[in-house]
Parts: structure tokens; C-alpha cells; sequence
């Protein structure tokens, strides 16, 4: 079977990442300074987050090369609807951004500093990773093991 030994490497992530997220959630509960519930929720989320990707990412290995036209209209339609949500997104995480510079400036307390510091870091990379995760999927063929160009519906 093709992709098999990434498949099952993908496999054993998502077992660490289930791993970690239920030993975080247990801790999450467990303390009452805010300060480190939220280190621990941030690091909660990432491992969902993680895990979820990893998942997604065996489904997009599994789908079928070749199928019907239905299903590479519907991936064009979710394409295009992509594109327009994040070009609407990308103007409230510009926001988010300055925003959150501005809280920087005005937080006294040190760890409140460093987590908005974390959180402004966080909005920065959503700025940046959406126009190149848009441009790269917008540019990507609708089946993406035998086609080359977005254009291409190869079912020979
Ligand atoms: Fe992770
Ligand atoms: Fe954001």
C-alpha cells in the first residue's frame, strides 16, 4: 500500500497527541492561579489543534485519486469560498494585531505582559500563514495525486 509507513507515522502522532491533551486537560483543572490554567489551555488547544490536523491530513492521503465531477466541483466551490472568507479574516487579524500591541503597552503585570506578548505572536502568524495558506490551496490541483495544474481533472 502507497504512503503506508507516513500513514502509520501519522498514526503514532495522533496517539502522543491524545496523550498530552488528556494529561493537559487534567492539570488544566487541577490548578487555580490563572496565569498557568492559561499555559496550560494554550497548550491544550495546540494538541487538539494537533491532533485534529493530523487527522485530516490521513483523510486527505486516503481520498480517492480519480472521482466524480460532483465531488471536484464541490472542492472548487469549498476553494472559493476559502478564498473569500479569509480575505475577510485577514482584515480582522490586522486588528487583532494592533490591538493587542496596544494592551502590550498598557499591561503592567509580567506574566500578563508575556501572555499577551504569546497571544501577539499568535496574531502574527495568522496574518502571515493565511495569504500563503490561500494562495497555496487556490494554486493546488482539485485531485491532487494525478492532476498538475488547478485545471487539470485527470481520470486516465
Ligand atoms: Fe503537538
Ligand atoms: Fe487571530
Amino acid at each position: 500500500m502507497k504512503n503506508e509507513k507516513l500513514i502509520d507515522l501519522l498514526q503514532r502522532q495522533i496517539e502522543v497527541e491524545k496523550k498530552t491533551l488528556n494529561m493537559l486537560s487534567k492539570a488544566e483543572e487541577e490548578v487555580s492561579e490563572t496565569a498557568v490554567r492559561l499555559a496550560f489551555l494554550d497548550l491544550r488547544l495546540d494538541s487538539w489543534k494537533h491532533q485534529k490536523f493530523l487527522e485530516g491530513m490521513i483523510e486527505m492521503i486516503n481520498e480517492t485519486p480519480c472521482d466524480e465531477w460532483s465531488a471536484k466541483v464541490q472542492r472548487y466551490v469549498d476553494r472559493v469560498k476559502l478564498k473569500k472568507t479569509l480575505d475577510a479574516l485577514i482584515i480582522e487579524e490586522k486588528e487583532m494585531l494592533s490591538i493587542a500591541e496596544e494592551s502590550i503597552e498598557e499591561m503592567k503585570d509580567p506574566i500578563g505582559k508575556f501572555l499577551l506578548v504569546h497571544l501577539r505572536d499568535d496574531e502574527k502568524t495568522h496574518t502571515e500563514n493565511l495569504d500563503e495558506l490561500s494562495r497555496l490551496i487556490m494554486t493546488s490541483p482539485l485531485q491532487s495525486v494525478k492532476a498538475v495544474k488547478g485545471t487539470d481533472i485527470d481520470c486516465s
